[in-house]
């Protein structure tokens, strides 16, 4: 199937390159607050909890505006520790989308394989040391081994305008689905590979892609990082959009979305900060 995939290199604040309910899923992951460097000024980077978060619900605004009604938005986030202090991110992000007018739907755990490195926190896999160090009660920290990703929709849907092949066409393996997907707790193995310091695997979106549209449906990552969602959705036979404020991450994205072997399914837009076009 053809599909089209749209990479906007600029910030994802305003996403005037789309129109009002024109996408049918987002598939994000947030950038962290305050832990990760992605090598240029993002949302990640600024100082204060209490404006990153509304930077977040800015985003998360214009993800509710460009979603299609009854269509779903998926986070995948978690609690970050820094400066020694746990930023409970998942529970404000609960209540930023519903803010937004999203209704809270699910909270999937992602689990991974013990002793596997946590993406976003250092330190996630040592807290446990200082039991062992001090044997006494009030010096336990378990380790991190899981994120979340929060299911949100926006109102209701009318099924009844799905047709039949359309349908059969997207139909999901049941016998996979209750191996890997029959509970709230999926396990999945973290991206190892480099280029990004926080890539998601590409197993998570694949999920969320085949259990919550149908082919030739766009999806939307305004957090798009190596260019993951975009990569899967393609394979998927759904169209795409990415937003990613740094443009260093431009020749990954190409790569990993396969850019070159088919530069016509893609549309590359680089903006200037300010959102002017260059
Ligand atoms: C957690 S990473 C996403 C990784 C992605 N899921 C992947 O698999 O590669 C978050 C990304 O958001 C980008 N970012 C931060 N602020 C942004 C903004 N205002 N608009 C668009 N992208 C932004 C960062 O540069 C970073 O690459």
């Amino acid at each position: 199937m053809k599909t089209k995939h749209m990479v906007v290199i600029g910030d994802a604040f305003k996403m005037a390159e789309l129109d009002d309910e024109s996408i049918q899923l987002v598939v994000t992951s947030p950038p962290y607050f305050n832990v990760k460097d992605y090598g240029t000024e993002n949302i990640g980077s600024i100082d204060s909890y209490a404006s990153y978060l509304k930077s977040l619900r800015q985003v998360f605004e214009e993800c509710y505006r460009v979603l299609a009604k009854g269509r779903y938005a998926c986070i995948n986030i978690s609690d970050i520790i820094s400066d020694r202090r746990k930023y409970p991110l998942h529970a404000h992000c609960i209540s930023i989308l519903q803010r937004c007018g999203f209704k809270y739907v699910d909270n999937i755990i992602w689990k991974k394989p013990s002793g596997r490195k946590n993406g976003n926190c250092s330190g996630a896999l040592k807290r446990f040391g200082l039991l062992i160090q001090h044997p006494y009660p009030m010096y336990y920290y378990p380790n991190n081994v899981y994120e979340f990703i929060l299911v949100f929709r926006k109102g209701d849907f009318d099924y009844k305008t799905l047709t039949h092949d359309v349908k059969e066409d997207s139909k999901i393996n049941i016998r996979y689905a209750k191996l890997h997907w029959n509970t709230d707790i999926w396990e999945m193995m973290p991206e190892t590979r480099k280029g990004h310091p926080a890539m998601f695997p590409e197993q998570l979106p694949e999920a969320l892609i085949r259990l919550y549209t149908y082919k030739g449906e766009a999806v939307l990552d305004p957090f798009l990082g190596s260019g993951t969602t975009c990569a899967v959705a393609k394979r998927l036979d759904r169209s795409s959009v990415g937003y990613e404020i740094n443009e260093a991450y431009l020749d990954l994205i190409k790569r990993k979305t396969g850019y070159h072997e088919d530069p016509h399914s893609f549309e590359i837009i680089i903006k200037k900060p300010r959102g002017e076009m260059i």
